[in-house]
Order: C-alpha cells, then structure tokens, then sequence
C-alpha cells in the first residue's frame, strides 16, 4: 500500500510528518515549479492536480491525501466525481479541530485563493452559526517559507503585521489554515501569546487517512515506512530548506516536470 500527498512546495511537510508516523510507504509530491498555490486560479489548480494525479498514480499510490489548504479548497470541489483514487482534502479535519477547541471568536490564517475561496466560511458558519470568523489572508508566508527564511529577521515583522487584526479582534484560537504555517508556529505562539490556542489540522487528517481507505491501512507491516520525495522543479533547493525545517535528512529528491497549464 503506497499513499501520495502534494503540496505547493514544503508546506506538505507539516502533514507528511505526521502521516509517517501510519507505516505506509509515502510519495511526496512538491510542485515547485507552481508555488505559491495562493496566488493561482481554480482551473490552473485543477489542471496541475490531474498531472499529478496521474504521477502518483504511475508511482502505485492506491490513494492521495491532498495536504494543501488552497488545493483542497479549490480542486476538492471540482475533482471529486471524477477521481481515478480516493482523494482526501485537508478542510473537514481543520474544520473538526476548531469546533473542539474555539470559545467563540476564531481566527482563520491562511493563502489569498483560500480566503477568496470561502470554504472555511461556509464551513463554519453550517457547522456553528455563532461562531465568529475572522479571516486573514497571508500572501507573503508560504513563499518565505518556500525561500528558507522561517527564521529570518524580515519574517518575524512579517508574521507580525498579519497576526495585528486578529490580535485586535481578541480571537480565542487560531487556525493554521496552510501547511506552510506550522513552520512558523514558535514565532506566531510567541506573538499571539498564551490566551490563544493554536490549530494544525495535520494530526486530525492523519486519522481520517484509515477511513479513506475502508481501514486497510492497519493491516500493513512496519517495513513500508520510507518516503520517496519528488518535486517540478529544483530539487537540491528543495532537499536542503526540507532538511532545515524538519532538523533531519530526507531521502534524495527526484524531478518530474509538470507540463503545467490546462491540457486539454
Ligand atoms: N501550503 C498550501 C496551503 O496549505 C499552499 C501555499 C501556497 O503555495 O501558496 O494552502
């Protein structure tokens, strides 16, 4: 059994660190010759996802979890009937962890597409209709991220400047609402300080991840834990900011070019 997961770049790391953590073996996929997925429209995000659909796939993937808020936001909608493998979206289980932690006022921390997208939106407002939302669209992180500078001076003031309206608005818990951010989670603890709570839906997607799979996962043996690591571009830049972030060595990156722009 072999699980694929895709990201814009790095920030799919921040779910395939708990992913590993099943015992199935792993393909990453980083699209960087696309980040930041913020920045893209829906039909762009759609056209990368059936390349790398169809790649993950070829790799022998039985299922791929999409660790990416803007993609589950704005490919999940539009791809789901028409899926070759079980796809899992990261919005239900961020979703999940909020509504089990926030009093009343919630911060949402994430890409201008998925703000624009209003899925977190909606989502809350079925869930909890008195839950207040205040969202925040965070354009420069992720690509700071993707640079190696999470622990850069500049970042910080960065951070800081997104962080000021939902520190006005006294949010009680913040979502991480793209998985760049919990690359960043020690310097936006350190600003929003200790009242407020802080969410990575990361660990919550992992549990979902046996029920994509009709629980199959279970039956495997513990020799399937090893990751192979693929990118669309740049590969030793990759590698190199991946180790830093995760503070250990990866396995070889490889390269698999997308042909990017709508096919058809
Ligand atoms: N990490 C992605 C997300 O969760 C995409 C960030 C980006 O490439 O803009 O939204």
């Amino acid at each position: 059994m072999i699980i694929g997961l895709y990201d814009s770049g790095l920030g799919g790391l921040s779910v395939w660190r708990e992913l590993r953590k099943l015992n199935v073996k792993l393909i990453y996929f980083g699209d960087t010759a696309h980040v930041p997925y913020g920045e893209k429209t829906p039909d762009q995000l759609v056209s990368y996802f059936w390349e790398i659909q169809d790649f993950l796939q070829s790799r022998g993937c039985e299922g791929i979890v999409i660790a990416c808020n803007t993609a589950s936001a704005l490919v999940l909608p539009e791809v789901h009937s028409q899926v070759t493998l079980p796809v899992l979206g990261i919005i239900e289980a961020a979703v999940e962890g909020c509504l089990g932690m926030s009093k009343g006022r919630l911060g949402v921390l994430a890409t201008p597409a998925t703000v624009a997208s209003g899925v977190y939106q909606r989502a809350f407002s079925e869930a909890k209709p008195q839950l207040q939302v205040f969202m925040q669209s965070a354009p420069q992180l992720a690509p700071l991220v993707e640079q190696g500078k999470a622990t850069a001076p500049e970042t910080r003031e960065i951070v800081a400047h997104y962080l000021a309206p939902l520190g006005k608005q006294n949010i009680d818990t913040l979502l991480l609402a793209c998985t760049h951010y919990p690359f960043l989670r020690p310097l936006i603890e350190e600003l929003m300080g200790p009242k407020v709570q802080i969410v990575d839906p990361a660990p919550i997607l992992v549990q979902k991840v046996g029920g994509l799979l009709g629980g199959k996962l279970y039956e495997f043996d513990h020799h399937e834990s090893e990751t192979e690591f693929w990118v669309s571009a740049h590969p030793e830049q990759f590698q190199a900011v991946a180790e830093s972030l995760l503070q250990e060595q990866i396995s070889p990156v490889g390269l698999h070019q997308l042909l990017g722009e709508k096919l058809s």
